[in-house]
């Protein structure tokens, strides 16, 4: 995809007023290719299908732009209600979660308050909580909260995105937490990601080979087969254990490669978007690849 194209739909995904608008509009654009329903009730229905399938899931509850206390307690409490409908139903499901909308931007305070109500209870059930990274504007303090918190909770972990130039050192630093390895969805400035597709690729190789040498689960999350490939090698030359990582892809991607990883035995987990604050997400997706769009298209001509 042109960098100018990739511009436009990050451009898109960061405005406010189309990013509220959206959530009265209903799933439009094919929004529900990628995003699972706008309730709990209908996201549970597709986890309990993946689940038959063999495939795990990790919900996110989809939220941008949180602005106001209100807003940030509103989203804690339906996670709150996620984990108890997970416990409830004995899923095999965990979370993802983004600190903004628990109240980054509002008072740092309030948040880390916010996520530890969330840890609290996901411990006292056994789910497991990942927190997603967001742009580099949030890095810094979600790195610190995460760090912080995984001395009173050993069930939070948090994702190194492979575009960063300073993923190699901050993922040594996460030695024993549980990590999901990225490639990045965000436009960072070349100060502080790389910009050329095939040295992020290559950071994403040699980070996850680092991370299944050194022993902490490790989830690979990616929709890139070469990718894919290369590091399914490297887990059966260096005779690295299924119980150590797991794949992961993202809701309504690549759904033949997804069934077929967990088919061959590896654990394979999906990544459930839902909510009715969906559009920020799509439109980061529209960004990553041509192909996406011209899905959306083809669906908006044939339908
Ligand atoms: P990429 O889009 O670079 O594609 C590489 C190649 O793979 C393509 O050229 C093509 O050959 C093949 N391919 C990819 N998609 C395909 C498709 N649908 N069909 C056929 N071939 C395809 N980001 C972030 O910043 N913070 C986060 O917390 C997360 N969390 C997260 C969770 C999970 C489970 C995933 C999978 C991804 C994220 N991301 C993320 C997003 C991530 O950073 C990245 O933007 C996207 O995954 C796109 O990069 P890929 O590695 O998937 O391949």
């Amino acid at each position: 995809m042109s960098n100018m194209t990739r511009d436009f739909f990050i451009g898109l995904s960061n405005n406010q007023l189309l990013n509220s608008q959206a959530k009265k509009w209903g799933f439009v654009l094919g929004a529900d290719k990628f995003v699972a329903g706008t309730t709990i009730p209908s996201v549970m229905e597709t986890v309990k299908n993946l689940n038959a399938k063999g495939i795990s899931c990790t919900l996110d509850n989809l939220g941008e732009f949180v602005a106001s206390r209100a807003e940030a307690e509103q989203a804690k409490d339906k996670i709150i209600t996620l984990l108890e409908t997970i416990h409830q139903e004995n899923v095999a499901c965990h979370l993802s979660v983004k600190l903004t909308q628990l109240g980054l931007d509002i008072d740092q305070d309030f948040c880390m308050a916010n996520v530890r109500e969330i840890l609290a209870k996901a411990k006292e059930y056994a789910i497991f909580v990942n927190i997603d990274m967001e742009d580099y504007v949030h890095y810094e303090a979600t790195m610190a909260a995460l760090k912080t918190l995984h001395k009173d909770y050993d069930n939070v972990g948090t994702v190194v995105q492979s575009y960063l130039l300073q993923a190699g050192d901050d993922l040594s630093d996460l030695k024993g937490i549980r990590v999901r390895i990225v490639k990045g969805a965000y436009k960072e400035s070349a100060d502080v990601a790389y910009q050329e597709q095939a040295a992020i690729d290559r950071n994403f190789i040699k980070l996850a080979e680092e991370r299944l040498l050194e022993g902490t689960f490790t989830s690979i999350g990616t929709h890139d087969h070469h990718i894919i490939n290369e590091l399914k090698t490297f887990i059966q030359e260096q005779g690295i254990p299924n119980d150590q990582f797991e794949f992961q892809m993202l809701y309504g991607f690549r759904n033949d490669l997804q069934q077929k990883l967990a088919n061959e035995g590896y654990h394979f987990c999906t990544y459930i978007p839902f909510g009715d604050d969906w559009f920020g997400y799509f439109m980061r997706r529209l960004a990553e690849r041509p192909q996406n769009v011209n899905i959306i298209l083809k669906d908006a001509l044939y339908t």
